[in-house]
């Protein structure tokens, strides 16, 4: 039966008002994000496109006030979320409601070897990010450690492009989890604070792709990052915000990147490479050139006005702006604008325990002997803590990631917490010049006498425990430069031998995010690397040297016995710090363990060393199979028993090594590692596969990665140095 026209025109009348009651797709957050993506981008003129490109504040740039698109807000770092400063100053705006969470440092992170522990990472500060309604989180970073002077070595990952990969990815879906965008930093090739906005690198390609880019990749095809920041410095002449190879070429051509590209804060120089090189968001340039604030107006940005200017005048095609647009308008639908994003926490109790956690299993026991460690409550009845790194806060300093915390447990404080305050004694022993305890004095203190009333207290005490190390301050771990020495700095390593002298019983910890030189280690029974451990450094520490947890961290680096073994600068200048702004890789993919072990150097420490209290014994390795195709997987597999008394946990380390390659290769390459905690006594198959195609190498002619085939060892290790196992396998093309 045919419809009347009354009932045609009812239909036609209702399907419109409902139309016009129908939500704009890129407003309806059902809707598939490309679609709302370019439905919004339709209704956007050019003047509101370009304006989206820039900052409009320190941390913060423009939504579509029109169409309700909210602002982008960006905040540092990688540690916990930073206070809130003033609109366009650097300057802390006082707010009282945004002191965080200070969580451990990177390289705390990274000697977890443990990716569960990066995921908590992730998923803990992204929420502490989502509350404070941040749209990206500017971490975590993925340098790689190529000199232990490096400023910024403490917010990154290590010397291991693999361990760098596997620990990135789960931190940046904890933080995507919770509609809060992670901003991986700095690609690439950003590996010293010195010259760092000029210097600029020239590297193989093997080494940029086996060494300087992997945890990027990972970062972006596994990690799904929705942002990434481009590095202050240059590559092969052209700076790294906009660099058509890394930015057109690498990250959005070779490896799908749809996210968004953000500058480092003024490391944009030019318009035309900005537009042309892959650019997205132009964050904290200061377009006349100084470095004041304020007098540099946004819209005088090299993507503002300059843009806006030769876009009307036909120079760019708005193709390439639209790009740009789709890019903010996708972080932001996926972000602000993302309906079933979660609404986050702010200091809970459950980061308080993630950052404790994370610190325990970061904090790495490298030296015990003499059953020095651990030290359990009422062993001793006087315990000395000396040196000022038990009392200073070291989660302020070091540059973009210093944090306003809501509370700090100070080494001392978790340690008179645990052993209680009539068995502990302080005395700072040294003065970085900057620490509360120098000022509180007032006495006209010098190293003599801070050295000396440290050995008086020792000298009385059943046991010492030395807290020094490193600190946040300007030439120390910190970025905008790098230490000019791998020396322990303000006389400490005096006050260590003199402290010996006087206590054979003594437990060094260095607090630090590098190595450092140790003329006293001959004479020091037991020492743990501790990181900056964050709000919960005190209570971490104290947990660890009481025994209560046992140390299960390895080292994310290796530790040089002198400076001039590390491998950058054993070429000099040009390879480090770099000669008249340029600087050459010459190590090449010769980075780290990789080094040491070709040219058969001894470290001080090695690469994933790290003690326990308890002890680990290795069964024999075996494989599935004796030979495999290169796009097999290997599955290796071994009995791990704690043959100790205590409950620990072990990260088996598998590197492999070709034995006839046709091209030069490290001796060994970390390809997986597997952390298994064993309650004392207990013992458990452990079942470790192998891609082979991870065994690759990158072949410069061809531009490509390739599986030789020929025969490998798969070494089995409990450390780079210290391998238990070897299992010798073919792989056939
Ligand atoms: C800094 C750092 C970067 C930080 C940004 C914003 O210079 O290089 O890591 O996120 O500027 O503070």
């Amino acid at each position: 039966m045919k419809p009347s026209k009354i009932t045609i025109l009812f239909f036609i009348m209702s399907s419109l008002t409902v139309g016009l009651a129908q939500k704009p797709v890129y407003l309806d957050s059902n809707q598939p994000i490309e679609k709302r993506v370019q439905d919004a981008l339709s209704r956007m003129t050019l003047e509101e496109k370009v304006d989206m490109l820039h900052a409009q504040s320190k941390f913060s740039s423009k939504g579509v006030p029109r169409l309700g698109i909210p602002e982008v807000w960006t905040d540092d770092g990688p540690h916990g979320i930073r206070e809130e400063v003033f609109w366009d100053k650097w300057i802390g705006a006082g707010w009282t409601n945004d002191s965080c969470t200070a969580f451990p440092a990177l390289t705390s992170l990274a000697a977890s070897f443990n990716p569960e522990m990066a995921l908590l990472y992730g998923i803990s500060i992204g929420e502490e990010a989502r509350y404070r309604n941040k749209s990206v989180l500017l971490g975590p970073g993925v340098n790689i450690y190529r000199t232990p002077l490096n400023g910024r070595n403490f917010e990154y990952m290590g010397e291991d492009p693999y361990l760098s990969s596997r620990m990135v990815v789960p931190y940046i879906q904890g933080v995507q989890q919770n509609g809060v965008a992670a901003c991986v930093k700095h690609f690439a090739l950003n590996n010293q604070e010195d010259n760092r906005t000029s210097i600029d690198v020239q590297v193989s390609e093997r080494a940029l792709y086996e060494i300087y880019l992997p945890a990027f990749k990972a970062a972006v095809q596994e990690g799904k990052a929705w942002s990434i920041m481009g590095s202050y410095n240059l590559f092969r002449g052209q700076h790294c915000c906009t660099n058509d190879l890394l930015l057109n070429k690498i990250l959005k051509q070779d490896w799908n990147f749809n996210g968004v590209v953000i500058s480092d804060w003024g490391g944009t120089h030019n318009t035309e490479q900005a537009v042309l090189n892959g650019l997205d968001l132009e964050m904290g340039t200061s377009t006349d050139g100084l470095t004041t604030d304020g007098t540099a107006p946004y819209s005088e940005y090299y993507m503002a006005n300059p843009y806006l200017k030769n876009l009307k005048s036909g120079k760019y095609d708005v193709k390439t702006l639209d790009d740009k647009v789709s890019r903010i308008l996708r972080l932001i639908f996926r972000t602000t604008m993302s309906a079933d994003r979660p609404f986050g926490k702010f200091v809970s109790p459950e980061h308080s325990e993630a950052a404790r956690k994370i610190a325990e299993q970061g904090i790495v026991l490298l030296k015990n002997e003499k059953q020095t460690l651990p030290i359990p409550v009422g062993k001793y009845k006087k315990i000395a803590v000396i040196g000022e790194n038990a009392t200073k806060s070291l989660v302020i300093g070091g540059g973009s990631s210093s944090l306003k915390v809501a509370y700090e447990v100070k080494p001392l404080e978790g340690l008179i917490a645990k052993y209680g305050k009539d068995v502990i004694s302080f005395s700072s022993g040294y003065a970085s010049g900057q620490s509360e305890y120098v000022k509180e004095t007032k006495s006209r203190l010098n190293k003599d006498s801070l050295l000396h009333a440290a050995v008086e207290v020792a000298k009385n005490a059943d046991v010492v425990i030395y807290i020094g190390g490193l600190n946040k301050n300007y030439l120390q771990d910190s970025e905008g430069g790098d230490r000019k020495s791998m020396a322990l700095p303000y006389g400490q390593d005096q006050l260590i031998q003199a402290i010996q002298t006087v206590n054979k019983n003594i437990v060094v910890v260095l607090l630090s995010g590098n190595a450092v030189e140790m003329p006293w280690l001959g004479q020091v029974p037991a020492l743990v690397q501790g990181w900056y451990l964050g709000s919960e450094a005190g209570n971490a520490l104290a947990n660890i040297l009481s025994g209560e947890v046992n140390p299960s961290g390895k080292l994310p680096f290796s530790f040089p016995k002198k400076l001039e073994d590390n491998a950058a600068i054993s070429f000099g200048a040009i390879s480090y710090p770099g000669l008249n702004g340029k600087e050459e890789y010459k190590e090449d993919i010769l980075v780290g363990y990789r080094w040491f072990d070709t040219k058969k150097i001894a470290p001080q420490f090695a690469f994933g060393h790290g003690l326990s209290y308890t002890t680990f014994e290795y069964g024999k390795a075996t494989t599935d199979k004796k030979s495999y195709a290169t796009n097999d997987t290997v599955k290796l597999t071994l009995t791990l028993k704690n043959t100790g008394v205590l409950k620990g946990a072990e990260t088996v380390q598998i590197y492999i090594s070709a034995l006839k390659p046709s091209v030069m290769r490290p001796i060994k390459e970390l390809k997986a590692f597997s952390k298994t905690e064993l309650d004392a006594s207990a013992s458990r198959q452990i079942e470790i596969n192998l891609g082979v195609k991870d065994w690759a190498f990158y072949n410069e002619k061809t531009q490509s990665w390739e599986v030789e085939a020929g025969k490998y060892n798969i070494l089995v290790g409990a450390s780079s140095a210290d391998i238990r196992q070897k299992v010798n396998v073919e792989i056939t093309k």
